[in-house]
């Protein structure tokens, strides 16, 4: 039987990474090429792979009233759900770059992301990876949304019969 991974991986080398995420990331950094953040100047590309092979990807949009802008991830998560009803999603990468940069930038999903892809996750019943560039070049593999987000709130708490 394969063995499954549960732990947080870290790659020293963009290259160390497999197949599948590099592949992922390119079309997360095309993506980010989409992104619309004149505020932040801070582009930020998401890739997602569904079971069935198919791609999704999302960037930033910001808005001049700040809160109502949306997350690159996030924007994939919900256009995934919303073209591809009840398909899996296999791996989401994230990817981020300055504007008028070539080369990526760190970028660890924010809070509210996790939080998303958590629930996606719990929906789905099976985890999904998730890779990003973290500090120093550090490329992270996390085998989970949960395994990113300890403690979480759940609607499992929302149910009434939930006993502490
Ligand atoms: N941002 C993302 O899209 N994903 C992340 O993981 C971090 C932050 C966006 C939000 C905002 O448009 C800009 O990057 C700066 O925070």
């Amino acid at each position: 039987m394969a063995s499954v991974k549960n732990e947080i991986e870290l790659f020293k080398q963009f290259d160390d990474l497999d197949q599948e995420s590099k592949y992922l990331a390119h079309k997360a950094k095309d993506a980010a090429g989409h992104a619309y953040a004149p505020y932040s100047k801070f582009a930020v590309g998401a890739a997602l792979i569904l079971d069935d092979g198919t791609v999704v990807t999302g960037s930033n949009y910001e808005n001049a009233a700040y809160p109502s802008g949306m997350c690159a991830e996030r924007v994939a998560l919900y256009a995934a759900s919303a073209q591809h009803p009840g398909r899996r999603i296999m791996k989401l990468v994230v990817v981020a770059k300055r504007k008028g940069g070539k080369e990526l930038v760190p970028a660890t999903s924010c809070g509210p992301c996790r939080q998303v892809m958590l629930e996606f996750e719990s929906n789905q019943s099976k985890p999904f990876e998730v890779v990003m560039q973290g500090d120093n070049h550090i490329w992270i593999k996390a085998p989970s949304a949960a395994s990113l987000l300890p403690f979480a709130f759940t609607r499992d708490h929302l149910d009434t019969h939930h006993k502490p």
